[in-house]
């Protein structure tokens, strides 16, 4: 299929900078057959550009507000990102949902915002540990994907969904590649159920959750894992590097 591979490093809330550019600095003046992107924290977004305008690695954010402007202490809008020079928006992570309030409502918003201001919206979904126990992993992920999507025209390939379970995040957990290549094929199959089989095998799926250089490659052999979502080991030059070389 044409669906090139992607990585996507998720920083989270670390750093300084220094740290950063330290873990991308070997990346620079090479060619990846996938597509690599890095989502720092919002204030190293201009930095990092600069950092890395001799590669080919594209910057993402790691959130947007769901308001376009006015009286919202502390928001960042998509125009804003979009201007800074930001390719992509991760919406709705695990985190923001447990820590930020955030919900299916405010993320199809967000993915609204973000498709409209010409930035490729990344949707992350996943089930906790509960709801995998109990046997609602499927229910959980389809009403994530309808409730977040719910009105939106996409176009092909302008949207990429991030399956994360949730139990599996910074835990060293991974699912194994059965187990996210079950899951990846379900949602391709449920996007190709609402929207067409066309605009379905034109979304990528990512999986995240615990993902390494020893892990990545199994993942990424996966027939509906397009890319990969990477926390903790993005840190680190080694893992990095290595994983975006096995993405192919
Ligand atoms: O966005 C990335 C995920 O939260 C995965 O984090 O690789 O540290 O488990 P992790």
């Amino acid at each position: 299929n044409a669906r090139r591979p992607i990585v996507i490093a998720n920083w989270k809330l670390n750093g300084g900078i220094d740290l950063l550019c330290s873990s991308v600095a070997s990346f620079i003046g090479k060619h990846y057959e996938a597509e690599i992107v890095v989502c720092p924290p919002y204030i190293y977004i201009r930095d990092m550009l600069n950092f890395l305008q001799h590669s080919e690695i594209n910057i993402g954010s790691q959130n947007v507000s769901k308001y376009a402007s006015g009286a919202y202490t502390g928001e960042t809008s998509a125009q804003m990102l979009k201007e800074a020079g930001c390719k992509y928006c991760l919406i709705g992570h695990s985190e923001r949902r447990a820590m930020f309030r955030e919900n299916n409502a405010s993320c199809q918003i967000k993915v609204q915002r973000a498709l409209e201001n010409g930035l490729t919206p990344v949707l992350c979904v996943g089930e906790n540990q509960q709801e995998r126990e109990n046997n609602v992993t499927k229910d959980v992920l389809i009403r994530q994907i309808t409730e977040s999507l719910e009105g939106i025209k996409l176009e092909d390939g302008s949207i990429c969904i991030a399956y994360e379970p949730v139990w599996a995040i910074g835990t060293g957990k991974a699912a194994t590649p059965e187990m996210a290549q079950e899951v990846h094929q379900f949602i391709r199959h449920e996007l190709s159920a609402q929207y067409g089989e066309t605009q379905a095998q034109s979304i990528r799926l990512l999986y995240g959750g615990s993902v390494n250089k020893d892990n990545a490659k199994q993942l990424l052999t996966q027939t509906d894992i397009d890319g990969l979502l990477v926390g903790g080991a993005s840190l680190d030059p080694d893992h990095f590097l290595t994983i975006c070389q096995q993405a192919t």
